[in-house]
């Protein structure tokens, strides 16, 4: 596997950052601004696989807010809030986004917040959510956002892990087809939680207000009127580069969620990087990343990267179709100049369903607009290739995951574009050392399926390690392949070093790019009183790639009607996980296909249900279990022939 014959300035920096990282690295370095610049890259005795930039101090809001506020950028827009849902638009310059940062962040000091403590974010995607996370930033405290669309129980296992000293929130976030009440959630998520945060700031939205809880819950616009009034302002503390900038939680496959740890110093260095280097995008352009502010795709290319690059960025609290229609992004970017766009294939294949033939795109000037980027799910080549001709530009698939901060993996369109594979997410990034083990951690053949797995160590940006725990990073990750951070993916590498991703190795599903345990939704359903036994599996799905469906058996006895226990299935996973876990079907089963030894043959119901060619496997305990699963499906109309 090469990648030197490749064209472009690529095979060089990928070649240089290998042969000498420490000499890459610091270099690097030198785009951002530090407190205490680095003389060391990488301390390889710290951490569970060594530490970045142990030397350097620096602040995430001093780079990201001040050094364009003090400087020849004051007056440019630093972010675009623009709001379909509530018929809002505003833009802040980067001078107006340093009063309200460090003004909010007086307000966070006077409730005691300071370095190292912890904020929990539960918030939709409005301009004071940015605002939360870099005031927490310029005070060297740790941020954690909760994305809207988990439940209270999950909020409330996020608030036990993280400790936080306060909760920022909004009283609502709003959906196309409802207005969603934050606050309830989050009281309900307080009242069970064993940590009590000292206080919470409550963001009125008009579209829904909340009863305060006196003593507890602070108005924040009060709050914040009241310390500006008072010309209260906070400078930015510089904080260790290991320091941790934020905690964001994502789906383990089991128990409760993994707390990944985001350092500052390398983080940024990565994103700095990453800007004009693979999305070839320069300070003063404006990038459009359709994420949300609750996923690392969010934190890294809506947040602190476009602001840290001097761009301006997007907030966009819409969907990609119905708010209003499928032109909303190409809309969006018309109306803002955006050179660069980041979505989710998900949100493409919505608006090639409702505009196949890219009808809405002439209705706008797109003549700033470069490049489509792709990512949180395996991008199917029939919608990039679709994307690639009614755009008429380079469409690139990128591979990243939460642990990693930014992108593994893809087409880095700043070092000159590579020739694109349909399918595949292109060459890793400098710094990641990809391989692709067979099970006993052999690298295989280019062209060979396997797990695929990062050398160590990995490079800065990727999480030094999970939040209060040290152990389970090693066991989570570094344990299977010894050498290696394993990144439960499966995939091929192939001739030309292109990787390529073809799902997960463990119990992880991705629908509509939000990532999900399996193993989470089934121990809810297990909850439930009539269940005996459960297994819930990622079924493909033509809008959100997978969505999950449960196989139930119920306990001997239970004689209610099954669609009733069924539709108590799905609510319960709504109210326990949370409506972004998309679960809408709930089969009872006779029983559960299992192995003589009792393993529920989870692979072979999927290949059923997504109608894939399966054999019966030779060790099935009874072979009749199968084909009760392929006719519950049937009965909802999956699987069919
Ligand atoms: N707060 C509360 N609820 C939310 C929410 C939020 N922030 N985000 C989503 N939800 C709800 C939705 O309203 C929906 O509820 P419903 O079951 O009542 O309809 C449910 O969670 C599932 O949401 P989603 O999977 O997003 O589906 P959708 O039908 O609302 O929209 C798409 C479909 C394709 C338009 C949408 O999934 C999309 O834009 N995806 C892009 C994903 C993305 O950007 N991922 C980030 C990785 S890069
Ligand atoms: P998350 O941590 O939510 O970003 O999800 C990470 C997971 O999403 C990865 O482990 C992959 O399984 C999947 N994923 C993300 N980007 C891609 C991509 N471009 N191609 C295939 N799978 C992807």
């Amino acid at each position: 596997m090469t990648t030197t014959s490749l064209p472009g300035r690529y095979p060089q920096i990928y070649d240089s950052a290998r042969r000498d990282p420490e000499a890459f690295w610091l270099d690097a370095a030198r785009a951002i601004d530090w407190a205490q610049a680095p003389n060391r890259a990488f301390a390889a005795e710290s951490g569970p696989y060594g530490r970045w930039f142990p030397d350097g101090s620096l602040n995430a809001c001093h780079n990201t807010v001040d050094r364009h506020a003090d400087g020849k950028r004051a007056d440019q827009v630093a972010i675009r809030y623009d709001s379909p849902v509530t018929g809002t638009k505003r833009s802040i310059t980067y001078r107006d986004l340093r009063e309200e940062v460090s003004t909010l962040a007086a307000v966070l000091a006077g409730l005691g917040v300071g370095k190292g403590d912890r904020v929990i974010l539960y918030m939709p995607m409005v301009p004071e959510a940015l605002f939360g996370m870099l005031a927490c930033a310029r005070l060297g405290a740790v941020h954690s956002v909760v994305f809207g669309g988990f439940a209270a129980n999950e909020l409330a296992v996020r608030i036990e892990d993280a400790a936080p000293k306060v909760v920022l929130a909004a009283s609502c976030g709003i959906e196309p087809n409802r207005v969603v009440a934050y606050k309830p959630l989050l009281d309900a998520a307080l009242d069970t939680a064993r940590h009590k945060p000292e206080a919470c700031l409550i963001l009125q939205r008009p579209q829904g207000p909340a009863t305060l809880v006196p003593g507890r819950d602070r108005d924040w616009a009060e709050a914040v009127a009241d310390a500006a009034a008072a010309g209260e302002r906070t400078p930015c503390v510089p904080v260790a580069a290991t320091d941790p900038l934020y905690i964001l939680y994502t789906s383990g496959t089991t128990g409760k969620p993994k707390g990944v740890v985001r350092d500052t110093g390398g983080y940024l260095v990565a994103l700095a990087w990453s800007m004009p280097n693979l999305y070839g995008v320069q300070p003063g352009e404006t990038y459009f990343c359709a994420s949300d502010i609750g996923w690392v795709v969010g934190h890294s290319y809506i947040v602190y990267a476009p602001l840290l690059h001097g761009c301006t960025t997007v907030l966009y609290e819409g969907k990609p179709v119905g708010t209003p229609d499928a032109g909303a992004f190409w809309r969006v970017v018309s109306e803002y100049g955006v050179a660069c766009l980041f979505t989710a294939p998900t949100a493409l294949r919505a608006i090639k369903k409702e505009d196949s033939k890219g009808a809405r795109i002439a209705d706008y000037d797109l003549s700033a607009f470069r490049s489509l980027f792709l990512a949180g799910e395996r991008a199917d080549p029939d919608s990039v290739a679709w994307a690639e001709r009614v755009l008429d530009r380079p469409v690139i698939d990128h591979w990243w995951q939460t642990e990693t901060g930014w992108p593994i993996a893809g087409n880095p369109l700043g070092l000159g574009l590579l020739p694109v594979k349909h399918g595949s997410t292109c060459v890793p990034m400098p710094g990641y050392r990809v391989e692709v083990l067979d099970e006993g951690g052999k690298p295989v053949p280019a062209g060979t399926m396997g797990t695929i797995a990062i050398r160590l160590p990995l490079p800065p940006g990727c999480l030094p390690t999970l939040w209060g725990s040290d152990d389970r990073m090693r066991s989570s990750y570094l344990a299977t392949f010894p050498g290696y951070y394993d990144t439960s993916d499966a995939g091929v590498i192939d001739a030309d070093g292109y990787i390529t991703v073809l799902g997960r190795t463990d119990d992880i599903i991705n629908v509509a790019g939000h990532r999900l345990s399996t193993g989470g939704m089934e121990a809810v359903l297990a909850g439930h009183p009539d269940v005996a036994e459960c297994a819930v599996i990622g079924i493909r799905d033509a809008l959100k790639g997978e969505v999950p469906c449960g196989f139930v058996v119920l306990k001997a006895g239970v004689d209610r009607p099954t669609a009733e226990i069924e539709r108590e299935f799905v609510a319960k996973v709504r109210d326990e996980i949370g409506p972004v876990a998309a679960f809408k079907l709930a089969l009872t089963v006779p029983r559960l296909p299992k192995t003589r030894s009792g393993k529920i043959l989870r692979a072979t119901m999927k290949r059923i249900a997504d109608h894939e060619p399966w054999t019966m496997p030779a060790t099935i305990d009874d072979a009749t279990a199968l084909d009760e699963i392929g006719e519950s499906l049937k009965d909802r109309g999956i699987g069919k022939n």
